[in-house]
């Protein structure tokens, strides 16, 4: 059996796989009819939907004369979420069945879930084989992380008795979640506007401000990321800006979740994950009792995929 992880995010797609792990802007668009593949650099982000091809990624940035994101809610029903689950299932071993295990934001979840199986049959396409799709919220990915390790056992078996706070902040929502013995907590879930993409926004106008031109998303990612960015063939420092913007995020989040968790101390652990708990690593101070996970952008995927990995082998 092949197993694959797969985290649509409203930012980036994660794909965790045997083979190793792959991050997509998840943007899509329909190719230029005028165009061919042959003058692209790879194929590999030529997706085929309803006999039309679609770009994923930075090559749809690129080339697609209308990218696409996923920010409405019913993204199920948009071609971009069909074009990057279509990429993110790309170059799978088709005999001998699959796990397929992907993830909803909680808001959506329960509303979602049936039409999200059958969303990625679709995208899976033909029966070959058996074909096995799991479908849990978001953020229980990074639980089922910490949880399992590579050959999806348990190595961590506390963790399946505790109760555990989520938080994964992600790039335009920050998901608030809670499980007590892997089962989630109803009333202590909420799904936050607001992510990383606020704060990059804000980098972007203070830049704006001090130099009259304003760069573009992948641009302030990289300089957030880095502390410092290119203008006029010259390197700014940015860090002082990205500080006080990522801490004015923290705060905000901070204190949204102290109304959901209060004090935290029914909680036996608080996960902070998302590639947003990587970058306001330093500034978000919670709980004593929250850990940042390690490689926390994937950290969700990489669940999913352990998941799959144990259910394949029953
Ligand atoms: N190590 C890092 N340092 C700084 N920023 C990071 C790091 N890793 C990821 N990010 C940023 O964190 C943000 C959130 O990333 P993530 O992939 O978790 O969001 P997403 O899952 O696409 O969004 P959502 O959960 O809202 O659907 C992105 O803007 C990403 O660029
Ligand atoms: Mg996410």
């Amino acid at each position: 059996m092949t197993t694959v992880g797969v985290d649509v995010g409203y930012g980036h797609t994660k794909i965790v796989r045997a083979c190793g792990r792959e991050i997509i802007r998840s943007i899509a668009g329909p190719m230029d009819g005028r165009m061919t593949a042959t003058g692209l650099k790879s194929t590999v982000d030529v997706v085929e939907l309803a006999g039309e091809k679609w770009l994923v990624g930075d090559c749809a940035l690129i080339h697609s004369p209308r990218p696409g994101v996923i920010r409405d809610r019913d993204w199920l029903d948009s071609q971009v979420w069909r074009a990057l689950m279509t990429r993110a299932l790309r170059g799978m071993n088709r005999e001998g069945g699959a796990v397929i295990v992907t993830g909803l934001p909680v808001t959506f979840y329960q509303r979602d879930r049936v039409k999200m199986t059958a969303a990625v049959r679709a995208a899976w396409g033909g029966s070959d084989g058996s074909l096995i799709v799991k479908i849990i919220p978001q953020p229980l990915g990074s639980v089922f992380a910490a949880m399992l390790d590579d050959k999806g056992r348990v190595a961590r078996p506390e963790i399946a008795k505790a109760r555990i706070g989520v938080l994964d902040v992600g790039h335009y929502t920050t998901d608030l979640f809670t499980v007590a013995g892997l089962e989630p907590v109803e009333r202590q879930m909420e799904t936050l506007p607001g992510g990383v993409a606020s704060a990059h926004d804000h980098i972007a106008r203070d830049i704006e401000d001090s130099t009259g031109w304003r760069p573009d998303a992948a641009q302030v990612d990289q300089a957030a990321r880095t502390g410092a960015i290119r203008v006029a063939g010259q390197s700014m420092d940015i860090s002082q800006i990205a500080a006080r913007r990522f801490a004015e995020l923290a705060a905000e989040i901070e204190a949204q979740v102290r109304t959901v968790w209060k004090s935290g101390a029914d909680l036996d652990l608080v996960i902070l994950t998302g590639g947003g708990a990587a970058a306001l690593k330093g500034y978000l101070k919670l709980y004593r009792h929250a850990v940042a996970v390690a490689n926390a952008e994937f950290s969700n995927a990489e669940g999913f995929y352990k998941l799959g990995v144990k259910y394949a082998k029953r």
